[in-house]
């Protein structure tokens, strides 16, 4: 047998034993992964297709001697055969193409194993147990929970007390402070509070219904205190002509239209948490990692520290 083919059969050999020891075949074929077993299949199929043209074109060069027509450039004077691309170099150029696409659309790593796959498992796993022993409960327990839930996420920003931490973060034992009822009138609003993309409109929309004027400075400080005194206080009356139509005469707001602007509710705080919120103190993160429950439980919590 001629010594280059000893060599290819040996160079095959020592890669498929590489192939065994690191893939580890050994236990129980490749893991008994499919996906896994066809990409080494088609690895090693091109090995050895490339080691034995490599030996067939070797072979040639040592025996061959140049012929065909010759190109019309030449560069330095070394000249360029018109002879076609060598049959197994095309084979293994299109079979390299075909098994790559392949190993990139069905094989590894999108229709297999994925660390992105098998994390969203895990989490499901356990949002699975967590709903079946907490899914159901109510009161107390659901406040408690919304506690521990606002001393591990929350009270980084809004402190400990829940006051915001001398108005580094909103103030959570009220519902409104006078400042982000001033900046809502001024701005607008669209912070998703309904869950949805009704927004509210800013000074330059917002008409005294009793008198079809637009609201004053004056006003806006009025009613602003207002909202923030628990709805009392002198304002009563802007607030009724100007805001209620839309919040509410109690200022609870109304579905679909306008949140409650009195109290909080565990829905309105859950929207914030999927929203985030932009507002006269700064930015409040979205907080999407939470479960449901765990939102409902932090909004409880806060529904409770503002009665
Ligand atoms: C046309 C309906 C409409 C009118 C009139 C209106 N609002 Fe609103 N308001 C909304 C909507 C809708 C939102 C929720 C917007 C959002 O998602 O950010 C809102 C939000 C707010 C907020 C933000 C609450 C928060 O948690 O930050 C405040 C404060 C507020 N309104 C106060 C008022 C006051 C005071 C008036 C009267 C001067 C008024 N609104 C008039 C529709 C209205
Ligand atoms: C990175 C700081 C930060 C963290 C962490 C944070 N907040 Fe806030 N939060 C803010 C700021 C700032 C505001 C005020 C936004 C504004 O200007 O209206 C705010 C406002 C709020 C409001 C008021 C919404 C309204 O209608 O005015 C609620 C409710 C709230 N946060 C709940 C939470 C809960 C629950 C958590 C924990 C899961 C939390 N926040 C974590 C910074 C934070």
């Amino acid at each position: 047998m001629n010594k280059l083919y000893l060599w290819g059969i040996i160079i095959t050999a020592a890669m498929l034993g590489f192939t065994y020891v690191s893939v580890g075949m050994s236990k129980g074929g490749l893991n008994g992964d499919i996906v896994n077993m066809l990409a080494v299949a088609g690895a090693v199929a091109l090995v050895i297709i490339t080691v034995f043209v490599v030996i067939k074109y070797v072979r040639q060069m040592q025996t061959d001697t140049a012929q065909g027509e010759l190109a019309e450039e030449s560069w330095d004077n070394i000249g360029e055969y018109k002879n076609p691309v060598p049959f197994g170099w095309a084979v293994m150029f299109l079979g390299t193409m075909v098994w790559g696409m392949w190993y990139f659309i069905a094989g590894y790593p999108v229709n297999a194993y994925s660390q992105i796959g098998e994390y969203n498992e895990d989490v499901a796993k356990h949002d699975a147990k967590f709903n079946a022993e907490y899914a159901s409960i109510t009161g107390d327990r659901l406040v408690e929970m919304g506690e521990s839930v606002f001393l591990a996420e929350c009270k980084v920003c809004h402190g400990l007390a829940a006051d915001g931490i001398d108005g580094k973060a909103a103030n959570l034992n009220v519902r409104l402070e006078a400042k982000t009822i001033k900046y809502a009138i001024n701005h607008g609003s669209n912070n998703h509070l309904l869950g949805s993309e009704m927004a509210m409109p800013d000074r330059n929309a917002l008409f005294n219904a009793a008198t079809g004027a637009l609201i004053s400075d004056e006003e806006i400080d009025t009613v602003s205190d207002y909202v923030a005194n628990g709805m009392s206080g002198a304002g009563k009356e802007i607030f009724e002509n100007t805001c209620a139509s839309c919040h509410g005469m109690d200022g609870k707001g109304m579905d679909y239209v306008a949140p409650s602007i009195a109290t909080f509710t565990p829905t309105l705080v859950t929207n914030v948490l999927n929203h985030g919120k932009k507002g006269a103190i700064g930015t409040m993160p979205a907080f999407k990692r939470l479960n449901a429950k765990q939102k409902e439980a932090v909004g409880a919590y806060i529904t409770n520290l503002s009665k």
